[in-house]
């Protein structure tokens, strides 16, 4: 959930690890820091706030020296503050780390530390570390030592990257991300290839369990047992360098911009292993889908796409939940697992209990070198390229587009899928952008909205009003159509807005009825569809398309919605507060 970074060579680190941080900040970001090397000197600047702020006060970038180290945050152990930003130093300050993840028994760790005289500062975790291994490199002068003896102590799931008073650098990854960047002259250790990219594409994904040592001779990898492991250098596909935001405003209007092209990529030369998922659906006894958030409300399409159009059964999982009924797998299913960073802690849990009943593991995600799909045995490629918005958009409709695939392979091409429609459609949406910006106005003030749709059109209600509590932070509710009368009329009145997603499908005049029944309490209604009606107080015309294909198109003016409202309320729509991009963490 935060981001690390490390940085040896010849040129100056801090420049470089500000602007690696930077590129990274999605990944957490309520407080940031760097520390360097010099002259036999480290030296620690960090302040609570974004990147850019904490740089223009602390002037992170001015630090001397060639060799770095640096951290975005996300709060874990202990509250914002400048104290538990990271790096954090040993007592001694001859050691420097900057950790994510979590150390379940630090306080134990804490306790007999500070039996030997350590003191601690902050409320992290991660000074547990830095004070185990200057510990350990008290004993042994030795940093390998030091890190094997430190590693071997501690429980939970982490990747720090530490910094020696004699430059070495060393890391640790324990099912938390680090990606080594191969420089010409230099050496990066990252969270993500976003932190090297602009340097170099050559990259080492390190295995789980192993530690890295980088000095002036070169790079050693090894176990945690400190045996020396075979790596490989692989170049990180190109559009992962695509993490600008040119001239829009924010990353999450980019991404939203970019659905036209990017559904057409999803799934892109995986036709063979669309094939297999199909084949493995059709053969297999039990079927499961699973996700966290929008890859959950993905999962949730297709279980109501796969049950209609191709009469199979799937089980919608969420992720999270699997731990409560570990037992509930059947053996030798099919188990999907659905996630755009392919790290979520909760999608990596689940995955791992599926295993246990011998489960097969195929997954749809983004970033084909993640942990999940490591654990897969077949893997469909999103290829959307990197979101650095937190709140997921183009991904979602990725994912679907992905599920139309298989779901028309298992039906016998019943969907007629033509994706350039789609993608002709979501054009269309996006020119209509003034509309749903004057409608976003309106919502400024707005404190709830419900998002009403029914059968395959609920899940996307679900996921609109994640968007809208995740972006402009505003209340919302995704209410099944037919579940109106049975609590949620109740709520309304004059105060609240309701966004019908209703499309001319066979939902439609159910949907309508509903509508009119929440207009008749005063409440505002938002209609979203291809057919005009007095009924909507706002109408945002979506083209009329085949009527399987309307969930692909109808979330995307209640993306623009939720963006332009956040712009209106003057929040950050890339940065929600307190979320961060991959929740690497239970
Ligand atoms: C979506 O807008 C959220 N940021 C979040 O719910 C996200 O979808 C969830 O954490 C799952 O992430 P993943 O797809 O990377 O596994």
């Amino acid at each position: 959930m935060c981001s690390i970074i490390g940085y040896y060579g010849k040129g100056s680190a801090a420049p470089i690890l500000v602007k690696g941080l930077k590129r990274m900040e999605y990944r957490g970001y309520d407080s940031v820091g760097v520390a360097t090397k010099s002259d036999n000197k480290i030296e620690v600047r960090k302040g609570v706030g974004k990147v850019t702020e904490v740089n223009d006060s602390e002037n992170l970038d001015k630090l001397p020296g060639s060799i770095g180290i640096g951290h975005t945050r996300w709060a874990t152990h202990g509250k914002v503050t400048k104290v538990n930003a990271h790096p954090h130093p040993s007592n001694s300050g001859k050691v420097v780390i900057v950790h994510n993840g979590i150390i379940e028994n630090f306080n134990e760790l804490k306790e007999d530390l500070q039996k030997n005289g350590f003191t601690f500062i902050s409320e992290t975790d991660t000074e547990v570390i830095a004070n185990l291994l200057q510990q350990n490199y008290d004993q042994t002068s030795d940093v390998k030592k030091a890190i094997i003896n430190t590693v071997s102590k501690l429980k939970g799931h982490y990747a720090f990257v530490a910094m020696f008073e004699n430059g070495i650098l060393a890391a640790a990854r324990y099912h938390e991300p680090m990606i080594i960047g191969i420089g010409k002259n230099d050496y990066f250790l990252s969270s993500d290839v976003l932190g090297f990219i602009e340097y170099t594409d050559d990259a080492i994904y390190i295995d789980n369990g192993n530690l890295v040592f980088i000095d002036s001779s070169g790079i050693q990898i090894s176990d945690f047992d400190g045996k020396p492991v075979k790596h490989q250098v692989t170049k990180v596909s190109k559009e992962f360098a695509d993490a600008y935001k040119g001239d829009y405003a924010h990353f999450t209007l980019k991404e939203i911009s970019e659905q036209p092209e990017t559904i057409l990529r999803a799934g892109e030369k995986t036709q063979s292993a669309i094939e297999q998922t199909s084949d493995f659906i059709k053969h297999a006894k039990t079927v499961y889908i699973t996700g966290s958030g929008t890859s959950y409300n993905a999962a949730l399409v297709a279980k109501y796409l796969m049950s209609k159009y191709a009469k199979i059964k799937i089980e919608a999982i969420i992720s999270s939940e699997l731990s409560t009924l570990p037992d509930s797998i059947e053996p030798n299913s099919i188990f999907i697992a659905v996630s755009q960073s392919g790290e979520s802690a909760d999608v990596l849990e689940a995955v791992n209990i599926a295993k246990k009943s011998n489960a097969k593991i195929l997954s749809i995600a983004n970033h084909k070198n993640s942990a999940l799909v490591h654990e897969s045995s077949l893997y469909l490629g999103m290829n959307c390229g990197p979101e650095i918005g937190v709140a997921a958009t183009k991904s979602f409709t990725s994912q679907l587009a992905i599920i139309y695939k298989i779901t028309d392979k298992l039906c016998d091409g019943c969907l007629g899928l033509d994706f350039k429609q789609i993608s002709n459609s979501i054009s269309n949406i996006l020119s209509n952008h003034s509309k749903i910006q004057a409608i976003a106005k309106e919502l400024k003030d707005v404190t709830d909205i419900y998002v009403l749709g029914r059968g395959i059109h609920h899940p996307i209600a679900t996921e609109a009003a994640l968007k809208l509590k995740e972006i402009p932070y505003i209340h919302a509710e995704g209410i099944p159509g037919g579940e109106l009368k049975h609590g949620p009329l109740a709520l309304m009145d004059s105060n609240v807005y309701v966004i019908i997603i209703n499309p001319n499908d066979s939902t439609y005049t159910d949907t309508l009825t509903s509508a009119s029944e929440i207009k008749a309490r005063g409440a505002k209604i938002i209609g979203i569809s291809d057919k005009k009606s007095d009924v909507y107080d706002h109408w945002i015309e979506i083209p009329n398309i085949k009527e399987a294909m309307f969930p692909m198109i109808e979330i995307i003016p209640i993306q623009l919605l939720a963006y332009y409202a956040a712009v209106e309320k003057d929040t950050d729509p890339d940065y929600p507060r307190n979320l961060a991009k991959s929740v690497t963490v239970k």
